[in-house]
């Protein structure tokens, strides 16, 4: 399907070493190329970002793309400066609050936060007609940030020709929204919400809610390349930052109350391979696309099954194997038996 794309798409794809579609892209391409409005679900690390930009750039349209964290829409915009680096003159621009890159709103793509767009468009500096596109990616990210009256907004002063929602889960109150505005969209459920199938699950039980853990965490970073490693809460973050890194262990921190500018540079720093170790609250537990993290480690259980499946959903990308650890104490016993009960039938329906 890619060998029918034009030259310039191709060229990028081909440095890409993206040598064939996904399966989401193998669907979600030609749809939107025939300007279907899509509502699509599929697991996590499924490539749906390309799955909408091959199409926008194939169509060389004006798209405004909804996202819900500026981790996220960075992310984006890099994969589109990727896609598109053949395409002379195009132009992408990110609006996202606390960083101001290339904010150029006539640009022909436009990424963004909704709370920060709609910010420019309550001072009369962006227009959102003029989209033919619009997508909102991790939409059920967007309820559950409490963002989707947000979207609603946006979506309701826009008139795009087609509409695209993306998500590892599409929720009640996401496809009662799509529906709003493409009452034809088009329903693409490609994969069950369940963990990928590479992960390998460990799950082990600590006494102590912290110096157990640590001694446990110590041993399973020594073991790892790349690690991502999630607390409950920013502050146990930080002090698990602070203590991972006066072990001479490179590590990163990456919490919601952060400046913006840190959090970037300690994304893009581990992301790189600077630091081996990333600390992170659940701000990155949704769409962070690293694709080498060799493991997940949930110093505190998750509080849902949702949050579990995001969380180790960072490692095993696009089809390599991963390991998820997660701690626990008697405290989390029921998460941890639900997590397991899931995983169970997940193995069981295969
Ligand atoms: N056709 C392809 N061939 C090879 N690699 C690809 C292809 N398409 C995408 N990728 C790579 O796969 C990785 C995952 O893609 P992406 O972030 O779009 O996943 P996702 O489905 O949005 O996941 P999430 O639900 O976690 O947001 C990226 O590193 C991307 O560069
Ligand atoms: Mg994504």
């Amino acid at each position: 399907m890619f060998e029918k794309l034009s030259n310039e798409l191709r060229m990028a794809l081909r440095d890409a070493n993206y040598e064939k579609p996904t399966r989401v892209q193998e669907v979600v391409i030609p749809e939107m190329l025939n300007g279907k409005s899509v509502m699509v679900q599929a697991k996590t690390g499924s490539g749906k970002t390309a799955s909408y930009l091959i199409p926008i750039l194939e169509l060389n349209t004006k798209a405004l793309i909804l996202s819900p964290t500026r981790e996220l829409a960075s992310q984006i915009l890099d994969e589109a400066e990727k896609l598109g680096k053949y395409k002379g003159g195009l132009n992408v621009s990110l609006i996202i609050g606390g960083v101001s890159y290339n904010e150029q709103r006539q640009a022909d793509i436009v990424i963004g936060t909704p709370g920060r767009l709609l910010d420019l468009w309550g001072k009369g500096e962006i227009d959102f007609y003029k989209f033919d596109v619009v997508i909102v990616d991790e939409a059920d990210r967007m309820l559950d940030m409490g963002f989707i009256e947000d979207v609603r907004m946006i979506l309701g002063h826009t008139r795009p020709k087609m509409i695209g929602f993306f998500s590892a889960t599409i929720p009640p109150e996401v496809r009662k929204l799509a529906k709003e505005f493409s009452p034809q969209i088009e329903e693409i459920i490609l994969d069950e919400y369940k963990p990928v199938e590479e992960v390998e699950h460990e799950f082990i039980m600590v006494k102590n809610d912290w110096t157990d853990k640590v001694s446990k965490l110590l041993d399973e970073i020594n073991n790892a390349n790349k690690v991502i490693v999630f607390t409950r809460t920013r502050e146990r973050a930080k002090r698990l930052h602070y203590l991972v890194n006066s072990r001479g262990i490179r590590t990163a921190l990456l919490s919601g109350d952060m400046p913006q500018s840190v959090r970037l540079k300690n994304f893009y720093g581990f992301k790189r391979g600077k630091y081996n170790v990333l600390v992170a609250t659940d701000l990155a537990s949704r769409g962070i696309d690293i694709i080498d993290v060799d493991e997940v480690i949930n110093f505190d259980a998750p509080r849902d099954l949702e949050t579990y499946i995001h969380r180790v959903g960072r490692t095993a990308r696009m089809g390599r194997k991963g390991r998820a650890v997660t701690f626990y104490t008697y405290r989390d016993e029921d998460i941890i038996e639900r997590v397991k009960r899931m995983l169970k039938e997940t193995l069981e329906a295969k």
